[in-house]
């Protein structure tokens, strides 16, 4: 009896799916998922077995233009399928798919239902900032992962919540990243703002105690962000218009490992003496930038990057302040062609300075 309920259900639903418009489908959605939680369509024989899995009610309250598959119950995919608004998300969901749609907006209130919202996959869509409503992310505590990549957004929504982990912002349109659009988030590790127009981030990074990884390539930034997170060990500074960087700005950071700032404005005038001279390095690439002279690093460092620069002189002096069998520099690859310099422009104990170094490309 209840299953042939279930059936007419079904079947009405399926019928009215043909016609109806987005907006109506989200409601029937909620209906169907009402009509659950009163108990029709439970089956006790196992006669719906192939509807559903037994007790789990993921198949059921799914909205008509998303997939829930049995197998991952808390899961809901609902991307690649021309959507213009978020559907119906039923409470158990943690895991939200919804990237690659036509969603322009996103109201107060639709994320509310599933508090346990641990995911919120939405990137390639075409949300503006002005029709995110205010408070959409506000009462999500369980929220780890946003991505918002790829979509229209001019500004860092508002109210993120604190719980985040790894949260994509790039490829938007953001210039406005207000003071405190990352504040409190303590264990956020990765954060992704490339390709966006941000000028200046303030100090909207300070208390990131667990950031790890930090992407601005491509804005419009003029100087190294204040207040970079204790724990950053990758830093992507490309293609922003950086002349000059601050004498600590490594020093103080023992956990950074690679730091990229090729296509800026840096001139040998913009760094200070010691700047990159800092054990803890890895990676340094400064190319395609207005250096003359190889700024002095530190033996530890395994990679630099100088190529397309303006170099004229091969100063051994800026690897090894030392040169003998004991102290040598551990660079392993060093780029430096694209500059003013030629092979015959090497001297001699470059050789016993730079013995570890496998690829050098003049
Ligand atoms: C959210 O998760 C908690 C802990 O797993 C659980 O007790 C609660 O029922 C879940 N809430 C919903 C609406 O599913
Ligand atoms: C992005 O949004 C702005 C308004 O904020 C609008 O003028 C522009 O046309 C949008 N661009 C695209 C590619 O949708
Ligand atoms: C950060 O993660 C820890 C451990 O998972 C958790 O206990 C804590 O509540 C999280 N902090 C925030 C602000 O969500
Ligand atoms: C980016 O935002 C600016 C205003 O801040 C606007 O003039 C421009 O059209 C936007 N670009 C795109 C591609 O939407
Ligand atoms: C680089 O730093 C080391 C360790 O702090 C220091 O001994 C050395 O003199 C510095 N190199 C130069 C060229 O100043
Ligand atoms: C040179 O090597 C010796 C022996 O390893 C070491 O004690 C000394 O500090 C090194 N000098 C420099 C300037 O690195």
């Amino acid at each position: 009896m209840r299953g042939w309920i279930l059936l007419l259900i079904l079947a009405r639903l399926v019928n009215l799916s043909m016609t109806q418009p987005t907006n109506s489908l989200t409601w029937l959605s909620y209906l169907r998922n009402r009509a659950y939680s009163h108990g029709y369509g439970r089956s006790h024989n196992g006669n719906y077995a192939s509807l559903r899995n037994e007790d789990e009610p993921s198949v059921l309250d799914c909205p008509l233009e998303c997939d829930c598959p049995p197998a991952y119950p808390k899961a809901m995919y609902c991307n690649n399928r021309k959507l213009q608004h978020v559907p119906f998300v039923p409470s158990h969901i943690k895991y939200v798919y919804l990237q690659n749609n036509q969603i322009t907006g996103i109201t107060n209130g639709v994320f509310d239902n599933a508090p346990n919202l641990t995911w919120i996959i939405m990137h390639a869509n075409k949300l503006t900032s002005d029709k995110i409503g205010d408070k959409v992310f506000a009462k999500l505590p369980n929220l780890q992962r946003l991505f918002l990549q790829n979509n229209n957004l001019s500004r860092v929504p508002q109210d993120l919540p604190h719980s985040l982990r790894d949260l994509h912002l790039n490829h938007n349109n953001i210039s406005v990243v207000p003071l405190n659009s990352f504040h409190g988030m303590s264990n956020l590790t990765a954060l992704y703002l490339q390709a966006n127009a941000i000028e200046d981030l303030g100090n909207a990074l300070k208390g990131l105690l667990s950031l790890t990884v930090l992407d601005l390539r491509g804005n419009r930034l003029k100087m190294i962000p204040q207040s970079l997170p204790p724990k950053l060990s990758q830093l992507y500074l490309e293609y922003n218009y950086i002349s000059s960087i601050p004498a600590d700005f490594l020093s103080q950071r023992p956990d950074l490992r690679f730091v990229r700032l090729s296509h800026n404005q840096l001139t040998n005038g913009g760094i200070p003496a010691n700047a990159f001279n800092v054990s803890t390095l890895v990676e340094l690439d400064l190319s395609f930038n207005k250096l003359e002279r190889i700024p002095t690093i530190s033996t530890s460092l395994e990679n630099l990057y100088l190529q397309a620069n303006k170099i004229k002189e091969f100063s051994v002096s800026s690897f090894c302040r030392v040169v003998d069998t004991n102290n040598y520099s551990n660079l392993r690859v060093l780029r430096l062609e694209a500059n003013e310099i030629t092979p015959r422009d090497i001297p001699n104990e470059a050789v016993l300075c730079l013995r570890l170094a496998t690829n050098i490309d003049l």
